[in-house]
């Protein structure tokens, strides 16, 4: 009991703040090695990139991209909070990335594509095929669908080769592309089809996943069919093959209606396009997010801006160099595949992998076969599949014989413990990581580490990138200073070329969801005055170094006391069995909530009661008595979306006894009934 009490005096904290316990970790720092090569080594960049230097310093990013025109303004607030970056430039983003690299490097390798069929061969796309492709491929985007700069056409592909050269030959054009992740349903895609009034889609007939050969035409016809009802009619399907001339579907073509790219490129042969030159502020693409409540929303990047602010932080950031072989992990349907698959390192002519399947498929070393035989020295992906190898296959990465330079997470906060093991068995203590903190709607990162000017710190990402300034509130709009030990919702205070313009077609929702909170005047055209709210909860060190807690509403607030949700993980985390942890808020008449936690052990483990007392009471040690779990489940798997993440809500929703909702979407549905059964014992 009187933990209980010691702990209440020490974190003692007003309804606005949240109590923050973790330790700080210590130092890792880059070896000789990286910084000898590193793109930035020199810290002054980040004096160039000072509030004094805002906006101008983003000039040293804009450079980096071949313009047609060149932009007269940097940065137009007159029409806050939709900012407009380069005004005046013209560009085109496949140009960028295509056309300007082939007097050097045509025969290049621009895209590695691996198939999820090991004995496949893996496919080497160079500069000049790309080129070949992209132009062929616009070709029949422009005469025969009619397609022109400012349309906007939905792309419902998985990781392949042919989902990047779709991308840049409706960049080649103007036209806006927006890609709805593979995995997602027919539902979904027609959702995003009618919001971005889309008349035109594409797809692909088949991918594997998990050693399956997934028909995926199938939901081309369920989504057309429910846009239809929805008002938006479809008036084309092109369908590229997973293998060129065969069509592996089961899943009949509509005549009239769906055509198969391979048949329509035989007229195209030897065409080129002219890429079309863009004004700075023309949209490049929409990437739908969703929000927690509502329909999902069009986030809409631009062209000019968004490519400059990849390109830099790719080169700076990623330390991306032209002869590097990089693979990202991520999906392409994501904003990190669109932004860091694509745009950025094409942009910098590197090498870039797609991988089309399970990164555990058939078995967990499958990554760093990939790894060894290509060579790969960058590497990019997120906890939650950091946690998978770590999982089923913590001894495989030294069975391999690559070597990374640079390692990045992204996605969600990683606990200390699987920062380490990522550092010391995935990267051999060679490779330097980045903890690349943004979202969807930023473009690109806003909190990491320079690799080779600043240290690493196991669990926080790191100060704001350069010409990022991050600034923390209470809820009452009071700033919380760095170093305070407490923290607060993390905002923005200045804009940048990678954010996006607006949601799309919804500007209030635009303004409301993201500005309201903190706008110092409505009516204001000074940038000072709308500071970008995050949505995450954060504490900043007094080193600057940001360490993010979650989302604002994933904070469980304990007799007053709020606790980020992540930092009850990461104590379970330090229980060796432990493999993953969530935790939820379940009611409570008294305390207002109670944490509960949900875990999955590591392969061979068994649960038993023993093992959960040492759980609790390893947050008891690491937290606290206030923040001792009402109960430990000790689950079989947690219930995932499709791009990884925890579904804490679903498991919210159980803990409480209350609707859970849709759940098909998820990757794993099934799980959750079983965990139902074993929490409410039906
Ligand atoms: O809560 C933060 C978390 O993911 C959210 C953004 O998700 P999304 O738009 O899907 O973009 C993911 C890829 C950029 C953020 O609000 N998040 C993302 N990266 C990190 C993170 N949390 C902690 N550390 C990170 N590195």
């Amino acid at each position: 009991m009187s933990d209980v009490k010691d702990k209440a005096e020490v974190t003692e904290t007003s309804e606005a703040e949240i109590a923050v316990h973790w330790a700080e970790e210590e130092l890792v720092y880059p070896s000789a090695q990286f910084i000898a090569q590193a793109n930035v080594t020199d810290p002054a960049v980040y004096d160039r990139f000072s509030l004094e230097n805002f906006p101008n310093c983003f000039k040293e990013y804009a450079d980096l991209l071949s313009w047609d025109e060149y932009w007269h303004t940097m940065l137009d607030t007159s029409d806050a909070p939709c900012f407009k970056w380069f005004v005046g430039g013209k560009i085109n983003a496949s140009y960028n990335c295509i056309d300007r690299h082939l007097a050097k490097n045509k025969n290049k390798t621009a895209i590695h594509f691996v198939s999820e069929v090991e004995s496949e061969k893996v496919e080497h796309v160079t500069y000049q095929e790309l080129y070949v492709r992209v132009n062929e491929f616009a070709a029949i985007l422009r005469d025969e669908c009619g397609l022109k700069a400012g349309d906007r056409v939905t792309l419902h592909m998985p990781m392949v080769a042919e989902l990047p050269i779709t991308m840049l030959a409706c960049a080649r054009l103007g036209i806006i592309h927006s890609q709805v992740f593979g995995g997602f349903s027919g539902q979904a895609c027609a959702d995003r089809i009618v919001d971005s009034g889309s008349e035109y889609l594409i797809t692909m007939d088949a991918y594997y996943r998990s050693g399956q050969l997934i028909d995926h035409k199938e939901k081309a016809d369920t989504a057309l069919a429910q846009a239809a009802k929805e008002g938006q009619n479809v008036k084309k399907v092109l369908v590229w093959q997973r293998y060129p001339g065969k069509y592996s579907a089961a899943t009949p073509m509509v005549e009239g209606r769906d055509f198969f790219v391979n048949d329509l490129l035989k007229k195209y042969y030897g065409v080129r396009v002219a890429p079309v030159s863009m004004p700075a502020e023309a949209v490049l693409f929409l990437m739908y997010t969703s929000g927690t409540t509502g329909k999902p929303k069009g986030a809409q990047h631009s062209t000019g801006g968004y490519l400059a602010y990849v390109t830099g932080t790719s080169k700076y950031i990623q330390d991306i160099h032209p002869e590097d072989v990089y693979w990202c992990m991520a999906d392409i349907g994501w904003i990190t595949g669109h932004s860091y698959i694509v745009y950025g390192p094409l942009a910098l002519c590197a090498s870039t992998v797609i991988y089309e399947g399970v990164p555990t498929y058939p078995d967990a070393g499958r990554p760093w076969r990939i790894a060894q035989d290509l060579d790969v020295n960058i590497f990019h992906t997120a906890p939650t599949a950091i946690r998978a190898l770590r999982k089923i296959g913590p001894d495989e990465p030294a069975k391999y014989t690559y070597h990374f330079k640079h390692m990045t997470t992204v996605g969600e906060p990683i606990e200390p413990v699987v920062w380490k093991w990522y550092y010391e068995f995935v990267g051999k203590k060679e490779a330097i990581i980045v903890d690349t903190w943004w979202q969807t709607e930023n473009g690109g990162f806003l909190c990491s580490t320079i690799p080779a000017i600043k240290p690493m710190k196991p669990g926080s990402a790191g100060p704001g990138v350069p010409g990022i300034h991050p600034i923390v509130y209470d809820n009452d709009g009071v700033v919380v200073p760095s170093g305070s030990g407490k923290a607060g919702n993390i905002c923005i205070q200045n804009p940048w070329p990678g954010m996006f313009q607006s949601i799309w077609g919804d500007r209030d929702r635009f303004v409301k969801t993201y500005f309201e909170r903190y706008c110092k005047d409505p009516k204001s055209t000074r940038w000072q005055d709308w500071p970008y709210l995050t949505g995450d909860a954060a504490v900043v060190g007094a080193d600057g170094y940001v360490r993010i807690l979650g989302r604002i509403d994933d904070v469980i607030n304990v007799s007053g006391h709020r606790l980020g949700t992540k930092e009850l993980e990461s104590a379970a985390l330090t229980v060796p069995e432990v493999a993953e942890a969530a935790v939820v808020p379940v009611k409570h008449e008294i305390k207002g909530v109670e944490p509960d936690m949900y875990i999955a052990l590591k392969p061979g483990m068994v649960a038993s009661p023993e093992l959960a007392k040492k759980i609790s009471m390893a947050i008891v040690t690491e937290i606290g008595a206030i923040a001792r779990p009402k109960s430990v489940w000790i689950v079989p798997d947690m219930p995932k979306t499709r791009s990884g993440k925890i579904m804490r809500r679903v498991l919210g929703a159980i803990s409480n006894g209350t609707d859970i909702g849709d759940v098909m979407t998820l990757a794993n549905p099934e799980i959750v009934e079983a965990i139902q059964k074993m929490v409410q014992g039906k």
